[in-house]
């Protein structure tokens, strides 16, 4: 037999990885899959993976005002992508980034309890507690923070700033 021969090496392919992530991270509307990418590297359980999409209907405020006062949403989230999978009997962990009014995680917990799963759990980085407008919480939480914006390891502002690798506060002006 003869020896294989490399076609493309690992530094070759660890560098077009890391490129092809970057993209995915300018691409991909959800803000938590760098958070979930992460965590399912520690989770040793046989799992799969769906994605949910939504967006808040309401009149966002320019994202200068967003960062100053924050954002109160009317709390009519919408539905943009809905799951693959069916959850009937499965342990479901909802993923999510940053818990911060509580609005978005109470209509999906409310959406995925209909699909009847085994249990229902909800995993997030980060938690604003002071912020919460619905009394939602949090089964596995990373960090309990104060109330300030803050962009990086996937979080935005204007699209902005998500592929910093540290949770980092944007100072609100005035
Ligand atoms: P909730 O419905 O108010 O809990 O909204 C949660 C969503 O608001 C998160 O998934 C984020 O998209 C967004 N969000 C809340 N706080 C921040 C922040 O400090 N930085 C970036 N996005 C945030």
């Amino acid at each position: 037999m003869m020896e294989p021969k490399v076609l493309i090496g690992r530094e070759q392919i660890a560098t077009r990885v890391a490129e092809m992530g970057a993209q995915i991270t300018r691409d991909f509307a959800g803000r938590s899959i760098i958070f979930l990418s992460d965590l399912a590297r520690h989770v040793h359980l046989d799992s799969t993976f769906d994605f949910i999409g939504v967006s808040s209907y309401g009149n966002r405020p320019s994202p200068s005002e967003e960062l100053k006062s924050g954002w109160d949403s009317t709390g009519e989230v919408r539905l943009t992508k809905d799951v693959d999978q069916a959850m009937k009997g499965k342990n479901v962990i909802l993923v999510e980034d940053i818990l911060d009014t509580g609005l978005t995680l109470t209509y999906l917990k409310k959406l995925l309890l209909a699909h009847q799963p085994a249990a229902f759990k909800i995993a997030a980085l980060l938690d604003k507690p002071t912020r919460r407008k619905m009394p939602i919480q949090g089964d596995y939480v990373g960090f309990t923070i104060p109330d300030e914006f803050v962009v990086g390891y996937g979080l935005d502002y204007a699209e902005r700033y998500r592929g910093l690798p540290d949770v980092c506060v944007l100072p609100r002006e005035g």
